[in-house]
């Protein structure tokens, strides 16, 4: 009833993270709508303010969260973060089925175009509009230029751009999850290793697989990361990536805020790249045959000289190993070459973006909530936390800037806490 929805309304939380938010939801013509202006404003102010973006989507956050189905704007009384803007929209949908703003969007070649581009792997939106200036209309031309900037994520995006726009099933990300998981166990016993991003807030699809590795001792991630990479490149799992060293300093995150803000950016050591993903991932065998053998500890890749790789030198023969030939002759032509030539080869894998982040345990849970998202989730429990609390929340922890300390916790639900937020399961952060 209207009186109901009203009360509702009044006593609607103010801040995201303080809502549940699941992915099914009733009112997703209405946040679909709302969700193009906001790519727009997002796509369009990539180099300016993100306000207006941040606008449309805090109204979509909303509409995700509310208890009913908006069928008349009037009930969206009371409801700050509704703007008028967003009332017209809503109005349009709900009396003639679409919002001619946001179908004048949808048409435009601009649009399309920025869609396109930012849509290859290592393309964002300032690049993508820098091709467009350029005249380029396609792929094809961003192809035929060769790569010029020597990005290596833009040349293997372009080169993979098919596989990498197939969206990952959760059945493939729970397969390559479960290797790693036996790769890392075998390198690092106890290792822990956690599906995150949207498959973890329950998404059956996702842009990419994202796994949080730590272990129980603090420190005892140390070396894991570039053995893992080498095991799985033995199985013939690994297409392309680059290490990034951890970068996380507290005296650092103390002294200047800015400069440890990053935006959404942290600091774990952490490998970003390209499997290959055999086709079988996505069509698990159900005959009774292969039921033992998903039980029975499979054998581990790592041996004696894989260890033998663990220190130092290792940096060195992994780049030579899984980075393009072309990092070392710098030429942009054996960049462009080389994932072209492997992409037009037959092959019964696709190429799946990854992402593997290394936690240590004091860490761990910040990190799970970090990397579990969703980005508006993280975007404002962030805010909530310098408003509210006056305390910086990061993926790395909950800090007193003042005090000078952190507040470590050892669950989520001990974030949640200190955070002093109702406890939201990850099903629900999908705001
Ligand atoms: P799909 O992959 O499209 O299904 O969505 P997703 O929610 O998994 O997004 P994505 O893989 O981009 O990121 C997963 C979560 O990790 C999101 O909440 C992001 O905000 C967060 N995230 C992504 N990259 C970084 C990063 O470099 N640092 C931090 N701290 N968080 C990140
Ligand atoms: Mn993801
Ligand atoms: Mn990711």
């Amino acid at each position: 009833s209207p009186a109901e929805e009203n009360e509702c309304n009044r006593n609607f939380p103010e801040w995201a993270c303080q809502r549940k938010a699941k992915l099914e939801h009733l009112n997703k013509k209405l946040t679909s709508a709302v969700e193009v202006l906001q790519e727009f404003a997002e796509l369009r102010d990539s180099n300016q303010d993100y306000s207006r973006a941040l606008a449309f989507r805090r109204a979509s956050s909303v509409l995700k969260s509310l208890p009913f189905q908006v069928q008349n704007v009037e009930q969206l009384k009371g409801l700050k973060d509704i703007g008028e803007h967003v009332k017209t929209v809503i109005s349009d949908v709900l009396d003639h089925g679409s919002s001619s703003e946001v179908e004048e969007i949808l048409k435009s070649e601009w649009f399309k175009k920025m869609k396109l581009f930012t849509s290859v792997f290592g393309i964002g939106p300032s690049t993508a509009k820098a091709w467009i200036e350029r005249g380029w209309e396609n792929l094809d031309d961003a192809q035929k230029d060769g790569c010029p900037s020597g990005d290596w994520r833009i040349a293997w995006g372009l080169a993979f751009f098919e596989d990498l726009n197939v969206p990952v099933g959760r059945i493939e990300a729970i397969a390559f999850s479960q290797i790693v998981q036996e790769e890392a166990e075998c390198i690092l016993p106890g290792v822990i290793t956690t599906l995150v991003g949207g498959f973890r807030r329950g998404k059956s699809q996702g842009h990419d697989v994202d796994i949080l590795l730590s272990h129980p001792t603090d420190g005892a991630e140390m070396g894991l990361l570039p053995k893992l990479i080498a095991a799985l490149g033995k199985r013939g799992l690994v297409l392309i990536g680059h290490k990034e060293k951890n970068s996380f300093r507290s005296d650092i995150l103390y002294q200047d805020f800015k400069l440890s803000a990053r935006g959404q950016l942290d600091h774990f050591e952490k490998w970003l790249g390209i499997c290959k993903f055999p086709k079988s991932f996505s069509t698990p065998k159900i005959s009774k045959k292969s039921k033992p053998e998903i039980n029975q500890p499979t054998p581990c890749t790592t041996d004696t000289d894989l260890k033998a790789t663990a220190d130092s030198s290792l940096d060195e023969s992994m780049n030579e190993l899984y980075e393009p030939k072309a990092k070392k002759t710098k030429g942009s032509e054996a960049i462009e070459l080389e994932p072209n030539r492997i992409s037009a080869a037959p092959r019964d894998w696709l190429a799946r973006r990854v992402d593997l982040i290394i936690a240590p345990k004091s860490q761990y849970y910040y990190a799970l909530v970090g990397w579990t998202g969703s980005k508006h989730f993280n975007r404002d429990a962030r805010l909530y936390a310098q408003k509210k609390l006056g305390l910086k929340l990061t993926s790395h922890g909950l800090f007193n800037l003042e005090k000078r300390e952190p507040l470590t916790a050892q669950s989520e639900e001990e974030v949640f806490s200190h955070l002093k937020l109702p406890y939201i399961d990850p099903a629900d952060r999908n705001c």
